[in-house]
């Protein structure tokens, strides 16, 4: 997968990205109430020949923008392969395989934000794709999906948008469990959201089937061990993907697989 910006457009900036504030709150974000910037990303997809166009809206907040660890994701899901041995692809084909005699795989993301993961694994897999997130951020993932319609379609996918609100009983049970593979990224950062996360994988994973979550992540601050202790109480962990270092930073972006404990992978 390439990645290529508009020239009016801002790179994603992994120094920004460690700027990201600790108290934000993101149910107060009132995008109305900010001028809009509007910034276009195109992702041209070379495992479907096609280009996804994303918008962003920077100053309506973090929700609106695109962070590292989705790149990742689209870039690990732009190379699959189902012959490809690796821990992620091998995390992908056990999803295609548990499809059987239905049409498509579904994919549930939890946090979309711009929706970008969703959108190309919608193109990429031919899959149907629930792409959640908090309401006041559904327009802009509805804009893009819209947008990208028609490179989905061909391939046989669909993306739906729904409210998901980590935690929320009545949300999380409007949207279901009936999903093969859960995917997310950049989810972890805000202590205050870890519980909520993890209430929302435990309704998602703990019930019947083998289902994984993969989360793509960039680890910000000391305190996401915390989110890693809690949440391996109740799920094994593993690591599938590692990135190098990004620039101005330590770290690089890695991919988790979660699944129920009792869990057993070759
Ligand atoms: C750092 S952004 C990452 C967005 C996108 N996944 C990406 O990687 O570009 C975190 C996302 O989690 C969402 N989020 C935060 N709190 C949430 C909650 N309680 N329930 C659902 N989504 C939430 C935000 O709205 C935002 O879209």
């Amino acid at each position: 997968m390439t990645t290529v910006a508009d020239s009016s457009d801002d790179e994603i900036n992994p120094v920004t990205m460690l700027l990201l504030n600790q108290n934000d709150d993101l149910s107060e974000q009132k995008p109305e109430a900010v001028p809009t910037l509007v910034q276009h990303q195109t992702y041209h997809l070379n495992s479907v020949n096609s280009t996804v166009v994303i918008r962003q809206l920077p100053s309506q907040g973090l929700s609106f923008q695109l962070w590292p660890a989705a790149t990742t994701f689209v870039k690990l899901l732009d190379s699959y392969n189902p012959s490809n041995t690796d821990s992620f692809s091998a995390a992908v084909t056990n999803a295609v395989t548990t499809v059987n005699c239905r049409k498509r795989l579904r994919i549930l993301e939890l946090g979309s934000g711009t929706g970008v993961v969703g959108i190309a694994a919608s193109a990429i897999l031919g899959a149907d794709v629930t792409v959640t997130d908090l309401p006041h951020v559904l327009p802009n993932i509805k804009f893009n999906a819209d947008v990208n319609a028609s490179v989905v379609g061909p391939r046989g996918g669909g993306v739906h948008v729904a409210a998901l609100s980590w935690g929320k009983v009545e949300e999380m049970e409007a949207v279901g469990r009936e999903y093969d593979l859960i995917i997310g990224s950049d989810v972890v950062y805000h202590d205050n959201l870890y519980e909520p996360l993890i209430e929302t994988l435990k309704f998602l994973l703990l019930g019947d089937g083998e289902k994984v979550f993969l989360m793509a992540h960039l680890r910000r601050w000391k305190k996401e061990s915390g989110f890693f202790k809690k949440v391996k109480k109740w799920f094994r962990v593993d690591l599938v993907h590692e990135d190098g270092p990004s620039d101005g930073s330590r770290t690089g972006v890695v991919v988790y697989r979660f699944a129920r404990k009792d869990a057993v992978f070759r």
